[in-house]
């Protein structure tokens, strides 16, 4: 599994989503009270970029119909989404976040 690096840890702000593209990949990462996490950044109901969306209690809400993905699993809380989004898995090394988007889990 090969790290990218993402960004800095210091340029994340709690709660506030942050939309990176890695290899190609668009990815929201977000920092909250349980760690950073790293989502795919498109909506799994339309393509729009859920990095423009609310964060609250480790979920990120799709600001155009208003379903809610699990930051730690990708998976919606409620319709109208039904299937995940990819989570990817995140490192800290000093100041640096990195993130593997080769492996989908
Ligand atoms: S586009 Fe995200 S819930 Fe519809």
């Amino acid at each position: 599994m090969s790290f990218l690096r993402a960004c800095a840890l210091g340029d994340l702000q709690e709660d506030v989503p942050k939309r990176v593209e890695l290899n190609g990949v668009p990815v929201a990462l977000v920092r909250t009270d349980e760690g950073v996490f790293a989502i795919n950044d498109i909506c799994s109901h339309a393509n729009v970029s859920l990095s423009e969306g609310e964060v609250e209690d480790c979920m990120i809400e799709c600001w155009l119909h208003g379903s809610s993905f699990d930051l730690r699993s990708g998976k919606p809380s409620g319709l109208p989404a039904t299937k995940p989004v990819a989570v990817y898995p995140v490192k800290i090394e000093g100041d640096d976040v990195l993130v593997s988007v080769n492996q989908e889990s």
